[in-house]
């Protein structure tokens, strides 16, 4: 073992090729089984790293942070980063990374999969034919949601609302609305034919609306029943960005009432324990946390982290990172 190496905590089971990479410049401590650390043996076992390759799994609060004083780089192989304190890190000096671009298309793919399986009541229709509940054809049975031509809504226009966009208005013939914090430049809009509105014409509008937006603070249930009351009673939505931008509550009660078609959601507040109001309901498509799940991806995903840590480490610039003011304080 080399004392001079960095030592480094791999907190998720990696590909092989993510702990050969670290390898080659730290010293490893990979948690041997594959489960989500509690709290306490998180902070024990960040004693002494130098860096954390971590997932959306593990929690870095300024608490661990202050017990951490060695730690000078979280690497989160995911997108989101609400998981992480990024103040409390900047604070510190810690440096944070995330996996942007690398997912973009494939979480894209499954935003539509999830909205196309949804309107189309695919997993309702799975589940009646395999309970032997098709007996014959009838003019409108499991008759859903058109999706061609119809009104395509994005709450959360980043990169993977754009994959969205493109989607439905190259391959679906959308008509394509959004709302973001900030509008998209006028070259932008007019690529992807996309026509901002404000988030309540945006609801009121949207025959599909798909939530990609961040989570924060301020999204926290920004969907809820005062804002389902706008949509369409035919309205499909789906959630592939973070459980707690959605009450599921309220979307369950709205749903049980028809007040919207239907949900397909890849995300759930809490999770992975679903609220089991939404595991009674059959106009729901539920799936777990899978919209960046291909192999291809989540090994780019992995070694991007490795490559965010082993350059936040040795003193090179990574490729994502989220607080670079970090690199040059
Ligand atoms: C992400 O990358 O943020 C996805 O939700 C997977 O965790």
């Amino acid at each position: 073992m080399d004392a001079l190496k960095k030592k480094v905590l791999v907190a998720r089971r990696a590909p092989a090729a993510v702990i050969e990479r670290l390898a080659a410049h730290f010293e490893i401590d990979a948690v041997p089984d594959d489960r989500v650390l509690p709290p306490d043996e998180l902070r024990a076992r960040l004693q002494g790293k130098a860096g954390a390759y971590i997932t959306g799994t593990e929690r870095i609060t300024a608490e661990l942070l202050d017990a951490c004083p060695d730690l000078r780089a979280v690497c989160t192989m995911s997108v989101g980063y609400n998981h992480i304190d990024l103040a409390a890190c900047t604070a510190r000096g810690v440096l944070v990374t995330n996996t942007p671009d690398v997912l973009t298309e494939t979480t894209a793919d499954f935003g539509f999969a999830l909205l196309m399986a949804t309107a189309r009541r695919m997993s309702e229709g799975e589940r009646l034919l395999r309970d032997g509940g098709w007996k014959s054809w009838a003019w409108d049975f499991l008759a859903g949601a058109e999706v061609h031509g119809t009104t395509l809504g994005i709450l959360g226009m980043g990169r993977i609302g754009q994959a969205i966009a493109r989607r439905g208005r190259f391959g679906f013939g959308m008509q394509v609305v959004y709302h973001n914090r900030s509008r998209l430049a006028a070259d932008t809009e007019a690529e992807l034919g996309a026509r901002y509105l404000a988030k309540d014409e945006l609801l009121r509008q949207a025959d599909h609306l798909v939530l990609v937006l961040p989570y924060s603070a301020e999204a926290h249930h920004c969907i809820g029943a005062a804002e389902i009351a706008l949509m369409k009673p035919t309205a499909t939505l789906v959630n592939i960005a973070r459980g707690g931008i959605v009450d599921e509550d309220a979307l369950a009660a709205a749903l049980r009432k028809r007040l919207i078609a239907a949900a397909g959601l890849d995300v759930f507040e809490g999770e992975p324990r679903v609220n089991p109001a939404l595991l009674t309901l059959s106009n729901v498509v539920l799936t777990p946390h899978i919209a960046s799940a291909t192999l291809p991806t989540r090994q780019a995903m992995a070694l991007l982290a490795a490559d965010n840590l082993v350059a936040a480490l040795t003193g090179a610039v990574p490729p994502t990172p989220l607080n670079p003011q970090v690199l040059s304080a």
